[in-house]
């Protein structure tokens, strides 16, 4: 780099500022940027004063407009929570049976017990309550534990087999096959004897043994006819209706290492209103019996 005199003399219309040879014109900001930029200036400085902005050791400074958009939802809250009040204190006592046949109950459980739906059981039961694998369809008129209004109520405030809940309902199948309470065999014959009662395809011989290993180990729970027991929430094993699968790998699966299908409890986390909304509203949906 060769290094040159600077013959110019500096221009006024320049910084003064020079890098080998190359001077910086002093152009002046237009107008109305300059403008635009003062207005967002006391735009800033007027929002502070207006609104929440600066930052406390606890919480900010209001504003003088003490607007909080936290207490609008609050209000709002608030405000349906009085206007359900009352229909919500009727329906906590209110019978379990009389909902479907009062017209105000009925709408509003309609509603309310959809909403809550979605929001606490869609997870597990779906968003239309079909169900999926180890989470039983409520749609249908096939119930595990019982499709009454009182039944239902039962299950959902206190949910099934969880550990929280003392009043959970609970019944545990034996695992036949990792607790080695049946042989090999044995186990492949009662999966012949449930697909020959549940109307599939079987193997005769190996089924009519089975038959006798169920009568012996199976229908203490699911009946001799395999029809199932609510009370034990065991399954009928004679309908198309599975929630674990009816195939031979599914049967031998379940006989082998049993299922054990937990649902948390909702009293306490739900108010009895909603326990009872969402009961009304499964039972409403579910062939309710
Ligand atoms: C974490 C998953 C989960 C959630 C969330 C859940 N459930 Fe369940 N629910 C289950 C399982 C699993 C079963 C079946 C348990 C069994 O095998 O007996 C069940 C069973 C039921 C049954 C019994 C069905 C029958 O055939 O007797 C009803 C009714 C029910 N649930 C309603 C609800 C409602 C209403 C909610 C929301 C308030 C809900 N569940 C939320 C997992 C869940
Ligand atoms: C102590 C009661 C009990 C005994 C004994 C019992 N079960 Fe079960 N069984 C249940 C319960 C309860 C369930 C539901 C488990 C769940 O939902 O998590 C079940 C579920 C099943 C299922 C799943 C059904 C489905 O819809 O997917 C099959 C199949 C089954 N049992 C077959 C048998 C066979 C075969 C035997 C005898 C070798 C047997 N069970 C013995 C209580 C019992």
């Amino acid at each position: 780099m060769s290094k040159r005199p600077v013959t110019k003399k500096p221009d006024p219309e320049t910084t003064g500022h020079n890098w080998d040879g190359i001077e910086e014109f002093n152009n002046p900001l237009p107008r109305w940027w300059l403008w635009t930029f003062y207005a967002t200036i006391i735009w800033g400085i007027a929002y502070t004063i207006a609104y929440p902005a600066w930052p406390l050791i606890t919480g900010a400074t209001p504003g003088v407009l003490a607007s909080s958009t936290r207490a609008d939802v609050a209000a709002e809250i608030k405000r349906y929570e009085d206007a359900n009040a009352p229909i919500e204190a009727k329906l906590a006592a209110a019978d379990l049976t009389a909902i479907a046949s009062d017209p105000e109950l009925a709408n509003y459980t309609a509603n309310a017990g959809g909403a809550v739906f979605r929001t606490w059981c869609a997870q597990c039961h779906g968003s239309g309550a079909a169900g999926a694998k180890g989470y039983p369809n409520l749609l249908d008129n096939d119930w595990l534990w019982g499709g009454t209004i009182e039944e239902i109520h039962t299950t959902v405030a206190h949910g099934i087999r969880n550990t929280t809940d003392a009043d959970a309902r609970y019944s545990e199948m034996p695992k036949f096959g990792a607790d080695e309470l049946l042989e090999k065999e044995q186990i492949d014959e009662v999966v012949q004897y449930v697909l020959q009662i549940s109307g599939q395809d079987h193997d005769a011989a190996l089924a009519e043994a089975g038959a006798t290993v169920f009568a012996d180990n199976c229908a203490a729970c699911h009946a001799e006819d395999g029809t199932g027991d609510r009370a034990q929430g065991a399954p009928n094993l004679t309908d198309a209706i599975w929630l674990y699968g009816g195939d031979q790998v599914a049967l031998t699966d379940t006989v082998t290492n049993a299922r054990f299908g937990v649902m948390p409890s909702w009293q306490g986390r739900l108010s009895e209103a909603d326990i009872r909304a969402v009961a009304a509203w499964v039972h409403s949906r579910g062939g309710g019996e």
